[in-house]
């Protein structure tokens, strides 16, 4: 054997040992993320790296020095990677549907690191509307390595085939591919254009989902429903497409007044009456807007167990109408009203008196409406077209208590009389 090959072999043997210590030491790295993240310390600590470059560098001779810092500054780079990707995975909720699982990152933030946590390195069509402020989808286009940014009009009307078109014939004409990509940044509107357009797109192309309302955040943006209205219908046209990772960036908020907030908790209170006590008594609590990262986390968890377990709204998905059967139909006759405010009202006629006896408070610290003037004969023409309608009835989803909920047909007419508790002078107090 010559004196190549010996050394070669020489080289094989310390690589593989170098190959243990740093299986070792990425062990090591994730008992430190483990601890950090538990005790709120950042993962960057620069004393600590200036020490260990000290220290080590010692243990080489002079002209070995400066390589070994490198070597070293290496290792430490890669740690810290290794760190905020265990950070990551720690803190994302899953929603698993097998090879169509993904990701919802919660992190203040996160819309900044846009590009470390999608794959934004090729053309990306960033949808957005003109009621988002504009920093946002100009914050994740720096991050593309080819944007497009097509902002459409804010409200329910761009939720058209018009607008869905536009975004098809601007990804044509920027000669999209099926490796490209669409990001929305925005409310429950864009989401749902957005998606329905990325799943059209040459059959399908990448969906990412960057929602900057707290309503879009903990509901819409998680579970993949897709749609545009047509002939006066809600959500008529539509696909089921989820997307590849959703980005929850609760500094976004910020921006949002308070009244869109505490109508974006209704959904979230929607989650907690039918779905998770706990959450509910957060909400009894009162403090909530302090509280607002926790009230997500826990209700996309609540979406994220939903979804995974009926995807395409077969049984248990229902449970996330609670509240919307009426929802809908005041929305459609009182357009000065939020969806989640309507959301709000909705679900009180189909709750037990001791449920909406602990509801009422939480929503009077909200200042969400506990009732309004109602047109019976309007609403329930809107409830004769419900998508949920067979024959008389509809499938309406009742808490009995806190954490249950049961869904069973219930007569139109019934619906309507049960209004009475949240007809304006009618009210439940
Ligand atoms: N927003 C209701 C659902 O996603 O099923």
């Amino acid at each position: 054997m010559d004196k190549l090959e010996l050394s070669r072999q020489e080289i094989d043997r310390i690589d593989r040992e170098i190959a243990a210590l740093f299986c070792r030491r990425m062990e090591a790295v994730r008992d430190i993320a483990s601890y950090k993240r538990s005790h709120g310390l950042p993962i960057l600590d620069s004393q600590r790296e200036a020490e260990v470059l000290s220290q080590h560098l010692q243990a080489v001779s002079c002209e070995l020095r400066d390589y070994y810092a490198d070597f070293l500054q290496s290792v430490m780079d890669i740690s810290k990677r290794f760190q905020a990707q265990a950070n990551r995975k720690e803190s994302a909720l899953q929603v698993e549907l097998g090879a169509r699982s993904y990701d919802v990152i919660a992190e203040r933030g996160c819309l900044s690191r846009a590009s470390e946590l999608l794959n934004l390195s090729r053309r990306v069509l960033i949808v957005t509307d003109d009621g988002v402020p504009a920093q946002y989808a100009a914050a994740v286009a720096a991050q593309c390595k080819e944007p497009l940014v097509v902002s459409v009009p804010q409200g329910e009307s761009s939720k058209s085939f018009t607008s869905l078109q536009q975004l098809l014939k601007h990804m044509i004409s920027h000669h999209m591919t099926r490796n490209d990509c669409v990001v929305a940044v925005g409310g429950g509107m864009v989401g749902d254009l957005a998606g329905l357009a990325a799943s059209l797109y040459m059959r399908g192309v990448d969906f990412y989902s960057i929602p900057t309302t707290l309503l879009a955040q903990v509901d819409s943006s998680v579970g993949g429903k897709t749609a545009v209205n047509f002939d006066g219908i809600k959500n008529i046209a539509g696909t089921f497409y989820q997307p590849k990772r959703v980005l929850l960036d609760s500094d976004v908020l910020v921006t949002l007044p308070r009244r869109q907030l505490a109508a974006g908790l209704a959904e979230a209170l929607k989650m907690a009456v039918t779905s998770d006590p706990e959450l509910f008594i957060i909400f009894e609590q009162g403090d909530t807007f302090p509280r607002l990262d926790g009230i997500i986390r826990r209700s996309v968890a609540v979406k994220a167990r939903v979804v995974a377990a009926d995807e395409r709204e077969s049984g248990l998905r229902r449970v996330l109408n609670f509240g919307h059967t009426i929802g809908h139909a005041i929305e459609s006759t009182h357009p000065e009203l939020l969806h989640g405010e309507c959301v709000a009202l909705g679900m009180l006629p189909m709750c037990s008196e001791t449920v909406r006896e602990r509801l009422l408070p939480i929503y009077e610290k909200l200042h969400l409406p506990i009732s309004c003037e109602l047109d019976r004969k309007a609403i329930k023409a809107y409830m004769e077209h419900d998508k949920k309608r067979t024959g008389a009835n509809l499938l309406a989803v009742e808490a009995a208590e806190i954490g249950h909920f049961s869904v069973r047909p219930i007569s139109i007419e019934e619906l309507a009389e049960r209004l009475s508790c949240i007809e304006r002078g009618a009210e439940t107090k």
